[in-house]
This record gives C-alpha cells, structure tokens and sequence, in this order.
C-alpha cells in the first residue's frame, strides 16, 4: 500500500497531467489513502440499519443528490476505487515485467482477476473472457456464431439495444430471421414464461438469446429452464446477463448456458469499463473471434482468446478484482437480501397508489433490486404528458436520478441505497401524482 505522502505527490502530479485542481488532487490523496473503516460485522447482528447506514461512508456518493438509477451504471466504492488509482500510478513506473496491460498475454494480476470470477459464477477459469462490458460479450455472441440465410434466432421483446441490435446488424448483413417473444408485464410464473419460449421455437431455430434480468421492467428471467428449451431443440443458449452478476446469485455451469455475458460495473460495483465473456467449455470452437489479433484461433487458450482485444486498461481490471474482494466481505447472500428488502418497500409502497402496477415484482423469484411499475391502464409508447411525467419532474427537482417517462419508472436499490432517500423519492411520486 502507498504511504499517504507518496500518494499526494502522485495524485498531484496525475491530476495536475489531467488538469484537476490541486485541492481536489489532495482530497483525493486523502480519500483514497484513508478509507473509512468498515462497519464491524457484530454491528450487522445487533443493528442492521447502522450496519448499512455506516457502510455508506464507503462511497463518494454526494448527499445532495440521490442515484436510484445505480442499475445503469454502478456506483464503486473506495477500497475499489483506490485499488484501479494505485495501479493506474504504479503501472507508469513501469516496474512491472514485459507488458502489464489487458488486451494480450494473461499475466498475474488478469488471472487473479478471472480465478475470483470464475469462482463468483461458477465457471472454469478457461470459460471467462475479460471484456469491457455485456454490450461487447453480446456482439461477441451474435457475430461468434454461424448462421445462414433463414435460420433464426429466438429473443424477448424486452432486450436492451446492446442486445438485439448486433442481431439486427446480422439480420441485415447476413439474412438471419428475428422471431420475439412478447413477456407479460408481470409474468405470473415460470411456467408461463417457458411455454412462451417452447412455442416460439421453430425447426430453424438456431439460438436463444435473452436478458438474465430484463433492462427496462427488471425482470428476472428462469434462465435455466429457458436454457433448457434451447437444448432441447438442438439450439444454442446466449444470454445477456449485464444486470445480473451483484444482483441475483449466479452459476454457469448450474444453469447450462453456451455462452453468457455481463457488466460488473453495474450491481457489482466494478469500475466502470469491465464486464465478461463466459463461453461454455464444450462450445470454445463454436464462436467465431469479433475482434482479431494474435491467437484469434488459438483455441487451445479457451475463452481467453476473447480478451485479445489489443491494448487495453488493466486499472478496471485490476479494481473488477477489488469490487469482488469487497462483495464478498460484505458478504452476497446479505447484499441480495438487502437490494431485495428496499425494493420490496418501493414495490409496496408504489402499489398504493391504484393507477400503478408492477411490471416486475409479482413475485419474489421476478425481482430483487429493480422496481419498475407503469400506469394502468397503460398509456401508449411515446406519450410525453399525464401518467407519471410530473412524479419525474419532482425528482428532478429533488436531485434525483430514475429511469422513467410518463408511461413508466423503474427504480434501482442498492447497499448504499438509505430509507432517508427512499423517503424523498416517495415524496416525489406523491407530489406528482397529487399534482
Ligand atoms: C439487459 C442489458 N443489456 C445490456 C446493457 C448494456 O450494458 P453495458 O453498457 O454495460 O454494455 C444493459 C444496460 O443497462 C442492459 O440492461
């Protein structure tokens, strides 16, 4: 670890290479040197909303504004952030051997990184891509896989643009057919979203591909089962996971996916930049590679033949290794019960209101720390007046960062997520929908 007056002086001379004010070079010479300490665990046994009240000391977060849209980017905290800057500063002395980047050799600290992922998600270290983001894993996938003329592939009618559009870009260059399920808003059970995808598939179905937990109405999709839809019909499994890891638990080799892609920045709290690839053993040789360099067939190096991108930032990298350190000593299985506890307040508090539905949280195998809710009756797409449009003025004017429009809003709860600011954001919604 750096001595604090090691790190001023390095902080300084970056930031004054980045043109940053001297004072806030310092400020962060003292942050990053200094981290708050963490709540102590006995803390969470005899008071938990402490535990969680002091734990936000652990994030820059300004206290006059108030992020429930951490579901689009994450919010790191600072031993991460402190872990991606002293190896931004450290990796210029150049000490390190040969080349201490990302985008070509694997050296100790990319394997570190991906031991600690593997093991998150339950995957061989050989089936994990380093990769900037779930928009990346997902061309990887659509361009990856052969396909002819007319053959097709299966997805919602909820996937993010980072996902249906490097299938759109195949549909167009290469002839493929786009077939889409539409999800109910909310699904009342696993079995009705499966029997969708078992009816939808077709003899020229080639692959599955759908969001883990859906982008706009935060669904969680059965995964496994639809995997299983996939195998059954001969079909590959391409999943779109960017919401997914931080979230919900998750395990590769349990769920039977071929190929699975995700965004730790968001739930995780990686830095932003970071994501992977995870490419079934059994399937290394049937992937095409997106972006070629050295060893684009080396297939002997598995997944890690996705991650010869070129040179590219092992600071994210080395601070994705971080966030799973700190992730793991808060502790998973108490975060999702957190995430799932907050957003199960809005939910209940939401659905006062008699013109609101959930679109997500039906049921808790649906949700965990995504509340999306719509006015109902629905209004139609594209409406910019009436519905919910005022509730969104009111949180802009309260500092308040939310996905939403007039139709809809969808609300993001995380560890730092404080009752005190769930508070403000009901008082927005009351105001707005009183107005
Ligand atoms: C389902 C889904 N896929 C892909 C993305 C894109 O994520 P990224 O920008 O990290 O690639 C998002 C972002 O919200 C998403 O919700």
């Amino acid at each position: 670890m750096l001595r604090r007056r090691e790190f001023i002086q390095r902080a300084a001379i970056a930031a004054s290479l980045l043109g940053m004010p001297l004072a806030r070079a310092e400020a962060l010479g003292e942050i990053t040197v200094d981290n708050p300490p963490m709540p102590p665990a006995s803390l969470f046994a005899s008071d938990p909303a402490r535990y969680w009240a002091e734990l936000r000391r652990q994030w820059l977060l300004a206290s006059d504004h108030v992020n429930l849209n951490c579901g689009s980017v994450g919010c790191t905290p600072l031993p991460v952030l402190r872990a991606m800057i002293e190896h931004i500063l450290s990796a210029e002395e150049y000490r390190e051997p040969a080349y201490p980047w990302f985008g070509y050799d694997e050296n100790e600290r990319i394997k570190q990184t991906v031991d600690a992922l593997a093991a998150f998600v339950n995957a061989n270290s050989d089936e994990i891509a380093l990769v900037r983001n779930a928009t990346e894993a997902n061309n990887i996938m659509a361009n990856g896989i052969d396909m002819k003329p007319g053959e097709e592939v299966l997805m919602t009618d909820q996937e993010h643009p980072g996902g249906y559009c490097p299938w759109d870009v195949k549909a167009a260059r290469y002839g493929v057919k786009i077939n889409k399920v539409t999800l109910p808003r909310p699904p009342q059970s696993v079995d009705e979203v499966v029997e969708l995808f078992e009816r939808a598939m077709t003899p020229s179905t080639r692959v599955i591909f759908f969001s883990h937990i859906t982008t706009a109405t935060g669904v969680i999709l059965p995964a496994k089962e639809i995997c299983a839809v996939a195998r059954r019909h001969g079909a590959l499994s391409a999943v779109d996971g960017a919401h997914a890891i931080g979230q919900i638990p998750l395990n590769m080799h349990d769920m039977g996916c071929d190929f699975y892609g995700s965004s730790p920045h968001k739930w995780l709290m990686a830095p932003k930049g970071t994501g992977f690839l995870y490419v079934r053993d059994e399937r290394t040789k049937d992937l095409w590679a997106h972006t070629a360099t050295a060893n684009w067939n080396n297939y002997d190096i598995k997944a890690y033949r996705f991650s010869w991108i070129g040179t590219s930032n092992l600071s994210v990298m080395v601070g994705l290794r971080a966030a799973l350190d700190f992730f793991n000593q808060v502790g998973p299985d108490r975060i999702y019960a957190r995430q799932h506890e907050l957003a199960t307040q809005v939910r209940d508090r939401v659905l006062k209101y008699p013109n609101l539905k959930t679109v997500n949280a039906s049921k808790d195998e649906f949700y965990n720390a995504l509340t999306s809710f719509e006015v109902t009756p629905p209004l139609p797409a594209g409406t910019t007046t009436g519905g919910l449009k005022k509730a969104m003025d009111e949180c802009a004017a309260r500092n308040m960062r939310v996905v939403g429009d007039a139709t809809h809003m969808r609300i993001s709860t995380n560890i730092f997520t404080q009752p005190t600011e769930l508070d403000l954001f009901y008082d927005a919604l009351d105001a707005g929908l009183r107005a």
